[in-house]
């Protein structure tokens, strides 16, 4: 989970990673007051105004802008909010303490999956223009990887700001920020920390003025049940949210047969079955990724086709279920139940493969219901292709 850059700065601030104040705003009267509350109606205050999107670039693209006054920061506000940076629309800002950059730096240190090892990057000139940096002269950006087990100590920080080239005075006051941003690393469980800048202020200081951080959702369930409250709701895609509030494993792809399995493997090689199955109809593909579990009783499977049917790109669906603990009698009047439940709903054609434990009970129990939505299939292949075909004649109707 990508957090935005205020919920990043607030990070940072618990974790003793130097920030500047900050207030977010929902409307431009909003960002007046909070200017007011960072000012403080001082005569030299300066604040910024920063659109709060999950993008970088927000600088060049005109969302980060300076105000000499609560009433500035308002109009300031008002240009931004709405704004599209980069096909994201900008709903809140964040007003920021103005600072008065002398040197702008970048680090951030981030898995590195294919070294199976953290890797740290440094740099003296940070800044808006920094993937070029990277691009033009990747000697300026200083590599370090860093060892999961010892992680970054002081030893390793101070590689890290000599790699860098960094002048002999900044060199431990940056080294002790960077220890402070491998704690946020570590202790929040992220698999990317990012602050660009890092800057020198004219008197002196090392602040964070930026900041990206990207969360293991992984560790946020059991580890980390605060991190609920950073989901960002509005953008979640409404499928995944229903799918997630009723306890279902659900991905959504871009293809048009929707799948349930129970099991993980399973259905992931029901994904195989359909996508290879589509090459003959047309090149239709796997609608998404659904995996019922263990209890694949009438309310789960409901709550499983009624996600999937919702998706106005699926046009077919496959159920494929091996009966193991719950039998495929019950996974049968699962179905039965839950097209009951959908009612009129229940739109696109359904095929079933069931196997396993009591599968001819299972097959008896659909055939007898004789749903004219439903086809049975006797193998998983032949779902396969039966569910891609009335894809693909639906899709092309
Ligand atoms: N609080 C601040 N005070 C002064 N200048 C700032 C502040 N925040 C950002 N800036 C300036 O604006 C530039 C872009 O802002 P930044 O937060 O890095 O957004 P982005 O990386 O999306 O462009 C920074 O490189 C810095 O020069
Ligand atoms: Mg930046």
């Amino acid at each position: 989970m990508d957090l935005f850059e205020y919920q990043a700065r607030d990070i940072f601030e618990k974790h003793g990673v130097p920030v500047l104040g900050g207030v977010v705003a929902t409307t431009p009267d909003e960002a007046r007051a909070g200017a007011e509350e960072l000012i403080g109606g001082g005569p030299d205050g300066v604040v910024v105004v920063k659109a709060q999107v999950k993008t970088g670039g927000r600088g060049k693209a005109g969302g980060v802008k300076l105000a000499h006054s609560p009433a500035e920061a308002q109009e300031k506000a008002a240009e931004i909010l709405g704004m599209d940076i980069k096909g994201h629309t900008v709903h809140r800002v964040m007003i920021a303490q103005g600072a008065k950059i002398a040197e702008e730096f970048y680090f951030s240190v981030l898995l590195d999956r294919s070294n199976r090892n953290y890797l740290a990057m440094c740099s003296v000139e940070g800044g808006v223009e920094i993937e070029q940096l990277a691009v033009e002269r990747p000697d300026a950006l200083a590599k370090v990887a860093v060892d999961p087990i010892v992680g970054i100590d002081e030893a390793k920080a101070f590689e890290i700001v000599e790699t860098a080239g960094f002048a002999e005075d900044l060199k431990a006051p940056v080294a002790s920020v960077i220890r402070s941003l491998w704690t946020v690393f570590t202790e929040e469980d992220a698999t990317l920390v990012e602050v660009n800048p890092l800057v020198r202020t004219e008197d002196g200081q090392i602040v964070a003025l930026d900041g990206k951080v990207t969360l293991d959702e992984n560790a946020s369930e059991v580890r980390h049940p605060e991190h609920a409250e950073l989901e960002d709701k509005e953008a979640a895609d409404p499928l995944e949210a229903k799918a997630k509030a009723n306890g279902l494993n659900y991905v959504k792809l871009d293809g048009e047969v929707g799948i349930i399995g129970n099991g993980a493997g399973l259905v992931m090689s029901t994904l195989d079955v359909v996508a290879y199955a589509g090459e003959a109809h047309g090149g239709v593909k796997p609608a998404n990724f659904l995996d019922i579990g263990g209890g694949a009783n009438a309310k789960v499977m409901a709550n499983g086709l009624d996600v999937i049917l919702n998706d106005p790109q699926v046009k077919a669906v496959f159920v494929n279920v091996f009966g193991g603990i719950t039998a495929c009698d019950e996974v049968a009047n699962g179905i039965v139940g839950a097209l009951e439940i959908l009612g009129a709903e229940a739109t696109k054609p359904l095929v079933v493969r069931l196997d396993g434990n009591n599968v001819a009970l299972g097959r008896q129990i659909l055939a007898d219901a004789a749903h004219p939505l439903v086809t049975l299939a006797e193998t998983m292949d032949g779902g396969a292709d039966k569910a891609a075909e009335l894809a693909h004649a639906a899709a092309t109707a």
